[in-house]
């Protein structure tokens, strides 16, 4: 009995030892089936991914956990929706603080995904076999708007109404198949009760589903691709691998951890907004698309509708492209290529600071092309001719850049991109900050 007694305490200790040595093999496992076991010891330099894609990773999780807490309490009704949020936010318990995560996530993750492609483009991330990768990348960008989109209707506040209406109104405007698609959507001639119950199952089942294989096919690629991008060895020079445990997992997650507590601490102090019920009688004055379509919403202010659509369209597939595009090998994991890449870039984005908001107050107070082209359509005069003048600039600043910078062309690209993405953070800008009343130009002070 004694001896028993004595020999107690250490087998519990043995157990215990067991126990942890157990979940530590089953966590490690749990790691090894995301990350190789060894990585290259540059690939840990946080300055070079900024750890723009796990961050998204770990978003979409909080997105989804949170998301699912919500749905115990959402009722997608028109009666009910706006009254359910109502009560989550003042008599359920972290209502307002779980709402609050998941709306911030949501427009973060918008951010982070887009730096994550820009830290993809100027390091060469998509070249060299990276190509399919790049694309499905595409893919996930596409899916993260799609699903602040879907999102943002559900509170059924003005906010949501409007921007929706505000929203879906572009679709009728895309050629074949946009009257269809909004037909779709909005199962009925305006945003109403069958919107809000399509936006509800596209945003909790079909996103969702959709998201996690993506995102699982994006991880698979990157390790199949032999781990991400990294600059070529010099000769005889031999890279150094590091176990992933605990080289890669420390940083990942001291990068999770400032994460969260950031996110915490901004979702307790700003809460996600809910303005008045929605009020399909009252448009609030301006009624502005969401914050991530205000470029597009600026650009149907200065183009014909079509236009405004075809340009993005043009942008976009050009962005599909770009690993064929671009396909010079040099430079691979290092920032813009090269010295002449930054000079490039730093060009591009100084030129679209200045000539986009330039051109939108030309365009405000003394441009006028249909008066200009009295008599022409507008579809011609509106749309084709400012499409055409804004591609022959865009393809003058790719000849300006090979020619002045006498950059090649993977370098003038960079330039080309840098232009393209500043012009429509610019546009961007504008919307959110200088429309008011009747989307008139104003200064916000
Ligand atoms: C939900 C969205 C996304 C998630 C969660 C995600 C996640 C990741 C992660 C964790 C990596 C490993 C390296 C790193 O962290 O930078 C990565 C690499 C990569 N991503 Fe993404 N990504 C997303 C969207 C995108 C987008 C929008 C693009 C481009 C259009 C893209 C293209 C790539 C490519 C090409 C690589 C390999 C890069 C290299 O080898 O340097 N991803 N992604």
């Amino acid at each position: 009995m004694v001896q028993s007694e004595k020999m107690k305490p250490a087998a519990t200790a043995v157990t215990r030892t067991e126990e942890r040595n157990r979940m530590r093999t089953v966590a490690n496992n749990l790691i090894l089936h995301i990350h190789p076991t060894k990585v290259p010891k540059p690939a840990l330099r946080f300055s070079y991914t900024w750890g723009l894609g796990g961050i998204s990773a770990l978003l979409a999780t909080i997105l989804v956990m949170t998301g699912v807490l919500l749905m115990f309490r959402y009722d997608a009704s028109v009666e009910r929706a706006y009254t359910g949020i109502q009560t989550l936010e003042t008599q359920v318990a972290f209502g307002a603080l779980i709402r609050s995560i998941h709306h911030w996530s949501a427009n973060l993750l918008i951010v982070t995904v887009f730096l994550h492609m820009l830290r993809v483009f100027y390091t060469g991330g998509f070249k060299k076999g990276r190509g399919t990768n790049w694309l499905i990348g595409l893919f996930l960008l596409l899916l993260v708007v799609a699903f602040n989109f879907t999102g943002y209707l559900l509170p059924w506040d003005q906010l949501a109404y409007w921007a929706i209406t505000v929203g879906t109104s572009l679709l009728y405007y895309v050629p074949v198949v946009g009257t269809a698609v909004a037909n779709f959507l909005l199962a009925g001639p305006e945003v109403g009760q069958g919107a809000l119950r399509n936006f509800y199952a596209i945003h909790v089942a079909v996103l969702p589903a959709l998201l996690v294989l993506v995102m699982s096919w994006h991880f698979w690629k990157v390790r199949k691709d032999g781990g991400i991008s990294q600059p070529e060895p010099k000769e005889r020079q031999r890279v150094e691998r590091v176990t992933t445990i605990p080289h890669l997992v420390q940083i990942e997650l001291a990068a999770a951890l400032l994460l969260l507590a950031g996110l915490l601490i901004w979702a307790i102090f700003v809460p996600a907004p809910l303005e008045a019920l929605a009020d399909p009688l009252h448009p609030p004055n301006p009624a502005k698309a969401a914050w991530y379509f205000l470029g597009l919403q600026e650009l149907l202010l200065h183009m014909h509708p079509l236009a405004a659509l075809v340009l993005p369209g043009i942008v976009l597939a050009a962005l599909a492209l770009i690993p064929w595009w671009d396909r010079q090998g040099e430079n691979i994991g290092h920032y813009f290529r090269s010295n002449v890449g930054v000079a490039t870039a730093v060009t591009g984005a100084i030129l679209a600071i200045i000539l986009v908001p330039l051109l939108v107050v030309v365009d405000e107070y003394w441009l006028d092309l249909p008066a200009l082209m009295a008599g022409t359509p507008s579809l011609i005069a509106n749309g084709l001719v400012p499409l055409l003048l804004t591609l022959a600039g865009l393809g003058g600043i790719y000849i300006g850049f090979r020619v002045l910078f006498r950059a090649n062309h993977s370098e003038a690209l960079v330039g080309l991109f840098t232009f393209t993405i500043i012009g429509l953070i610019m546009l961007t800008i504008v919307g959110i900050f200088f429309r008011g009343a009747n989307m008139a130009l104003i200064m916000p002070f």
